[in-house]
């Protein structure tokens, strides 16, 4: 047995989740249930970020301090992951005790070793990076990834000799190829150390910065967070006191999105080298979600939050699509009709299809129990056998899209078998037989739900359960094996598994997305397709007044408001509930759109869509400067 220790990144909790940090938490968990499956030894760790500038002025700018920011937006993330069937090990907070004790011991042990010293430095900070960018990195002065010109700060703090250990780092990703994966960011990180590699600034002064942990040898400074966060891999496996701690760092796989592969590609290995700790196993990088061709990501200021797409299409459909069309590497397209295409396709139409023709004629033929096998198996068996052996190098070599792939193959192959079976037919004419062909498509059905269930863990146990197997803990080398299903067990009738997602669906859930999408223009780059006139004039705004607002059950971002139109009343439902409490609403005069159809957002329909300016993630509403009539229009 092996083991197998996966981590994510710990996010900054001054933005919510959304599908990207989702994105790389589901991957975690479904490669944590995969090595469960093949029988590793296995932990998993997610948690959150919250030390540092960014949660500081985060704080600051909601007018709050940021240990309460930390604690309100941490749990957001803690109990989003459940509703995501995301089961971690552990969730490790930067704040806790037992982390900053590790963080100080290994600044200590480092400075004892001569690797940390006293100097000035100045250079390009940013802060959506948290970091210190090299002239070489600027595009146009700004910062690549945030757009933004970074600020020149110029100050006297201690600096980690990173520079000393570029040629060993050299030397450990030549002899190591799975060091850094895939092979495109290995030579991404090649790349950053042709140039020579500049020492590392580790603090900040306590008079810029109070919210970090203390440089355990100078009380006016704190800790830099990446410094600071990038050790919550080991605190999180109690380095150094728990009695296993070494054997899962042996084991370890460092996830992350290609945004954070310096950090983690030269900071965290020179610094465990420094520490006198064994380098990480692997790093393993994935690409990004992009939204019509735009970064999902917050500093994007396009997050698509995760909530809605649960409610619409369900935890196990979202991870489907997340893992089948993601190639780990590469960039890949969120399109909410991308993933209504897959729930339809794959799962309504291939996978729960093929459940209920097979349980309606066992129901309908052989009193609802399973019928007996064939003497010799078809050809199916051999597809299954085939396709089992080959999950182990699926899973190490990060090919989950391609295995999911390979899965539903042989799910569409069992209903082609279905068809040209035609068991329906056989019932009447060679009832032996058509009981033999129900076996096979089941016992397909139930080999191809268990590779699935690391992907859709509670849909994959619920179709194992209706089948009558044990979901307890189950291992594929002797659960996945044809002809292990048990004749004469119930197969029981439900639900449709993943029923059809129709257009109406689809079009309540993407006002919830993108609530504002209409009245926020997602950059501040000018439009560049000009629109007619008659185009605009399509449009009604008018003024309103709310009458009541109150928060909708089951999230935290929607208020459902009354308003007053001219003599007309109407409900809508707004995702400003993180920005405005009810109360501080009632009375006001605001914009709205009055000519949209009506939609249904959580069962409760919106009649109009109001109008709010964002920036930097703050919403504010457009109102009027002098009292008018409600119903006035805008113009
Ligand atoms: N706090 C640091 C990480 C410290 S780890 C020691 C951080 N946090 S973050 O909240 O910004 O999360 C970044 C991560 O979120 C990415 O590396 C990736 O895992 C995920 N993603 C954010 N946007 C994403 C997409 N649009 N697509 C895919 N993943 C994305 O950086």
């Amino acid at each position: 047995m092996s083991t197998y220790y996966v981590t994510t990144p710990i996010y900054y909790v001054n933005a919510d989740p959304h599908i990207g940090t989702a994105y790389t938490t589901v991957l975690a968990d479904t490669l944590w249930r995969y090595h469960r499956l093949l029988g590793d030894d296995t932990l998993f760790v997610t948690g959150t970020d919250e030390h540092g500038d960014k949660i500081a002025r985060a704080a600051a700018a909601r007018g709050t301090t940021p240990q309460a920011l930390v604690d309100e937006v941490s749990g957001r993330f803690r109990r989003l992951w459940p509703r995501l069937h995301v089961a971690p090990d552990r969730f490790i907070r930067t704040t806790d005790p037992e982390h900053v004790t590790l963080v100080q011991h290994i600044l200590q042990r480092v400075y004892d070793r001569g690797d940390i010293y006293f100097g000035e430095y100045g250079g390009h900070y940013c802060t959506g990076c948290e970091r210190f960018l090299t002239e070489k990195e600027l595009v146009d002065g700004k910062c690549p990834d945030h757009q933004t010109i970074p600020e020149f700060v110029q100050e006297k703090n201690y600096f980690f000799r990173m520079s000393k250990y570029q040629n060993w780092l050299l030397d450990h990703i030549a002899a190591h190829p799975g060091f850094i994966r895939p092979e495109r960011y290995r030579n991404e990180v090649l790349g950053f150390l042709r140039e020579p590699l500049e020492d590392l600034c580790i603090s900040r002064p306590r008079s810029r910065l109070e919210w970090g942990i203390e440089i355990p040898f100078d009380r006016n400074f704190v800790t830099y967070v990446w410094f600071d966060a990038l050790l919550n891999y080991l605190t999180a496996i109690g380095y150094d006191h728990d009695p296993h701690w070494s054997d899962y760092w042996s084991g370890v796989e460092h996830l992350i999105g290609k945004d954070i592969l310096k950090p983690h590609a030269i900071y965290w290995p020179t610094m465990l080298k420094a520490a006198g700790i064994e380098p990480f196993r692997h790093l393993t990088v994935h690409g990004y979600w992009n939204f019509k061709e735009s970064k999902i990501s917050k500093s994007a200021g396009k997050p698509v939050d995760v909530e809605p797409l649960i409610h619409a299409f369900g935890a196990d459909a979202l991870r489907y699509f997340l893992m089948r069309d993601m190639v780990i590497g590469l960039d890949a397209k969120f399109t909410p009709e991308g993933l209504v295409q897959r729930i339809n396709s794959d799962l309504a139409n291939d996978l729960g299809n093929l459940l209920s023709r097979i349980t309606k004629l066992v129901a309908d033929h052989f009193d609802g129990k399973i019928p007996e096998p064939p003497a010799a198996p078809c050809e199916l068996a051999e597809l299954a056998r085939n396709l089992v052996s080959q999950v182990p190098a699926f899973v190490v070599e990060l090919k989950l899209h391609a295995l999911i792939e390979e899965t539903l193959q042989l799910v569409r192959a069992t209903n082609r078998y279905f068809e040209s079976s035609a068991p329906w037919s056989l019932a009447k004419t060679d009832r032996k037989i058509c009981g033999e062909v129900l076996y096979e498509c089941a016992e397909a059905l139930r080999i191809a739900a268990m590779i699935l269930q690391p992907v859709m863990p509670a849909k994959m146990n619920e179709l194992l359960a209706r089948m009558g197997e044990p979901v307890e803990r189950f291992l594929l080398s002797t659960g996945a094996v044809w002809g292990a299903l048990r004749s004469g067990v119930a197969l029981q009738s439900g639900p449709a598994l993943f029923p059809r997602i129709d257009e109406k669906t689809l079009g309540s859930v993407l006002p919830e997305l993108f609530p504002t999408a209409a009245a926020a223009p997602a950059s501040d780059a000018p439009p560049t397709d000009l629109i007619e006139m008659q185009d605009f004039s399509r449009v009604q705004l008018r003024v309103a007044k709310i009458l009541s607002a109150e928060r909708l059950a089951n999230t935290d971002k929607l208020l459902r408001l009354q308003i007053e139109l001219g003599s007309e009343r109407r409900q809508i439902v707004a995702g400003i509930a993180q920005h405005y409490a009810p109360e501080q609403l009632l009375g006001r005069l605001i914009i709205v759109v009055a000519n949209l159809k009506p939609v249904k957002l959580r069962g409760e329909t919106s009649e109009g869509m109001l109008l709010a300016a964002k920036a930097d993630g703050k919403l504010v509403l457009l109102t009027v400067d002098a009292d008018i009539a409600p119903g006035a229009s805008v113009s």
